[in-house]
């Protein structure tokens, strides 16, 4: 595994490949989740790119830049194990110079849920997504439906600007008792880690409830509400179809289920795709 901590390097070993680049772009701190990208982009490509960027423009002020998790070690390992041919580690200097060019995420549905509560958010997110696919020379790269809007958000952004990349959604990965994996839950303690399973808690009861035949919005909603109440703050329930628009009876095919809500120290959240 060739590890490229400039921009510089990853060019120079991107030469030799020929063929399709699978590519898998993260904060770090991996988990089975982000595994679970891996090994798939692994399978389907023969070339793997991974990186490794704690991306500074895509937190807002007062978020946890300076807490998030990093293990660059045990990531380094992990990358190793899996196959992957190059790990990208760029520094922050290499990556942004002042007065930049930039992209922003769409007015609409760019600015609801995650857009809204993290305003900004988006933009430094597809600004370095953006950059990222460019340098990577990807032909595929691969996002967890996890980040449900950051995935139609790229995806979009991919088709709006004639990328010449495919985006490979991949399902979220949680663990045994279904709490959806995600590089924050190490600030969870015991306790709140029990806690923190109303979320998934609360997509079940939404699924249920419209295995049952309820499809009203707001029914389900006030149910998932109750389910939530163990969240020390929720912060939105949501039900949209597959474009991010509000609906008021849910489509089976075309509805994601979506909550955000903070439990102890992070900010958690969650979704369901039916
Ligand atoms: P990060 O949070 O590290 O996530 C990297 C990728 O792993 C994203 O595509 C995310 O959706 C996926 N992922 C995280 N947890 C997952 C889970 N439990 N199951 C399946 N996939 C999961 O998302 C980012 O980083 C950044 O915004 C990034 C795209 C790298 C841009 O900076």
């Amino acid at each position: 595994m060739i590890i490229a901590r400039t921009i510089e390097t990853l060019q120079e070993a991107k030469k030799t490949l020929q063929g399709s680049i699978g590519f898998v772009p993260t904060m770090g701190a991996l988990h089975h989740g982000h595994l679970s990208l891996i090994r798939q982009a692994r399978e389907e490509n023969e070339y793997l790119i991974v990186s490794i960027f704690v991306n500074p423009t895509q937190f807002l002020e007062g978020e946890d830049l300076d807490a998030y998790p990093r293990k660059e070690e045990a990531d380094r390992k992990i990358c190793e194990l899996a196959g992957v041919d190059i790990l990208f580690m760029p520094t922050i200097d290499q990556m942004y110079e002042e007065d930049e060019l930039c992209i922003g995420a769409p007015a609409i549905r760019g600015y609801v849920l995650e857009g809204e509560k993290r305003p900004g958010h988006f933009d430094g997110m597809l600004q370095v997504v953006m950059k990222l696919l460019n340098l990577s020379s990807a032909t595929h790269a691969y996002f967890g439906k996890k980040d449900a809007q950051q995935l139609a958000l790229i995806t979009q952004m991919v088709k709006n600007y004639f990328m010449d990349v495919t985006i490979i959604p991949c399902e979220i990965v949680r663990d045994e008792r279904g709490l959806a994996l995600s590089s924050r839950n190490a600030y969870l303690n015991h306790e709140e880690k029990e806690r923190a399973l109303c979320l998934s808690r609360a997509l079940k009861r939404a699924t249920k409830m419209v295995m049952a035949g309820e499809l009203h919005v707001e029914k389900i909603k006030q149910e998932m509400s109750a389910v939530l109440s163990e969240a020390d703050r929720v912060e939105y329930i949501a039900i949209v179809n597959r474009e991010f628009k509000a609906l008021e009876k849910v489509e089976i095919g075309n509805t994601i289920i979506l909550v955000a809500a903070w439990v102890g120290k992070p900010r958690l959240i969650d979704n369901l795709w039916i």
